[in-house]
């Protein structure tokens, strides 16, 4: 049987271009089938014109995946002009997604998300077949109130489950790691708490910067972008208890009941950088506000980080500190959990290191930093670490959102809760920051960032 349709409003979009088509390729280059795709976009084009851009996308953006899985996409494509803010519209692509006979569609909303509430109102206007999945990317709405709005609207149209929020980064294989790492083995649980880790830092330093992004990134900043959502799932699988399955139903509620608990500590004191001018390896690196498309008067931020503590009774008093820029010196992306030193050190020299596990958010596996007895005198201590080699992911983590979601299953999507919770953890610090544009430091493109306040360091 074929896959099910694929509906994507914003069919011409960078997202589309960029993401959404190569990820058809490589789940393709992996031995799926493509499914019949009927995108929606307000460009002048028709189906070859469409299907032309395509296929520049995917061989800009899938190059690895073979001619023949490009192809095997573009194939499949289909186009209709329209507004995704028109029922009228959405009703005609709806027809045609039905026509295929292959299953109710996934509508994914590859949108800006200050237009969502206005498609998803047209969605109800046009009525969806039952069983239709709806896809919607992050940032979820604007605000709080905005997704509450969201949620309230995509409950009137599918039920919950049938509601797929994005967020690639619990699909990344370093990320659904942490399942294994916590719930597999014996080994770390009865240490995962407050008695035994002093703290935690959940960092995403990108070398890039706005990558020709301006039109999406210049209204949401680093803290929509990156830490509202990205950031706070991966606080939420640190923190989480154990599930009793790996299901859309229990492994989303047990990430909402984490994300109650989370509590910016001091939302004054975030810090809110945006990259000036700046150099990197010999090379010139433009401001922030030199980027193409900018508007300086929007104070939009390209650095966040804040401390939050999970008011629970595992985890009270531990600081869990998240970062999260672009444009910065090094790449380091990482979830580290620091230890407590030992209670008492049997060894005369200095005292051994806390332990510190690492867990590498790119391809580069964990890494356990142990002290162990030192190769030349038995008696000192040498620091050793313990690191995995994993074999890189054979799909991009867009590809697993996408397979799931034509699979109509959602384990890996955020749940109406977390996405709301969410909104309400940084929303302190986003007040703070509208209430005082002081606190937008700068910091030089190339550099290790702003510098935090010294009680976090
Ligand atoms: C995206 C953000 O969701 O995640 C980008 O919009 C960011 O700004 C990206 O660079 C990081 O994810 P990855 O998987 O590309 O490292």
């Amino acid at each position: 049987m074929s896959p099910r349709p694929l509906i994507l409003l914003g069919g011409t979009g960078d997202l589309t271009g960029r993401l959404l088509l190569p990820s058809l390729a490589h789940l393709v280059a992996a031995g799926a089938t493509a499914p019949p795709v009927i995108a929606v976009a307000t460009d002048d084009l028709d189906e070859d014109g469409y299907r032309t851009w395509a296929v520049e996308r995917l061989e800009a953006h899938a190059p690895e995946a073979d001619r023949a899985c490009r192809e095997a996409v573009a194939e499949r494509l289909g186009y209709q002009r329209g507004d995704a803010t028109d029922p009228g519209a959405l009703r005609t692509a709806l027809d045609r997604a039905v026509g295929f006979d292959a299953g109710a569609p996934v509508i994914y909303l590859a949108l800006p998300n200050g237009i969502l509430g206005d498609v998803l109102t047209a969605l109800e206007q046009a009525g969806v077949p039952d069983g239709t999945m709806i896809a919607v990317e992050k940032p979820f709405g604007v605000d709080g109130a905005d997704a509450r709005r969201l949620n309230r609207q995509l409950h009137r149209l599918i039920p919950e489950p049938a509601a797929f929020r994005i967020d690639h980064f619990i699909a990344k294989r370093t990320v659904l790691n942490i399942l294994g790492l916590r719930f597999a083995n014996r080994l770390f649980e009865p240490l995962w708490n407050n008695q035994h880790v002093e703290k935690v830092e959940i960092v995403y330093d990108e070398i890039l910067g706005l990558e020709g992004r301006a039109g999406y990134y210049d209204k949401a900043g680093a803290l929509r972008d990156m830490l509202q959502n990205h950031l706070l799932q991966l606080l939420a699988l640190v923190v989480m208890d154990p599930p009793q399955a790996l299901d859309s139903t229990t492994l989303p509620s047990r990430k909402a009941d984490a994300l109650r608990a989370v509590r910016v500590v001091d939302p004054v004191d975030a810090v809110r950088g945006r990259y000036g001018r700046g150099h990197l390896d010999g090379r010139e690196l433009r401001s922030y506000l030199d980027e193409a498309g900018v508007d300086p008067d929007r104070s939009t931020e390209t650095y966040a980080e804040f401390v939050v503590h999970v008011d629970s009774w595992r985890w009270a008093g531990v600081p869990f500190r998240l970062r999260t820029g672009k444009a910065l010196a090094t790449k380091r992306k990482e979830i580290c959990v620091h230890f407590r030193p030992v209670p008492h050190s049997p060894f005369s020299g200095a005292a051994p290191e806390p332990n510190v596990l690492r867990i590498k958010l790119d391809t580069d596996g964990m890494v356990l930093e142990l002290d162990l007895n030192g190769e030349d005198d038995p008696f000192d201590l040498e620091r050793r670490r313990f690191e995995t080699d994993p074999a890189p992911p054979p799909v991009p983590a867009y590809a697993t959102v996408l397979e799931s979601m034509l699979a109509g299953e959602s384990t890996l999507s955020i749940s109406d809760v977390e996405a709301e919770e969410s909104w309400r953890i940084v929303e302190g610090v986003l007040a703070a920051w509208d209430a005082d544009s002081s606190s937008l430091v700068e910091y030089p493109a190339g550099s290790d960032g702003p510098v935090p306040p010294a009680s976090w360091r």
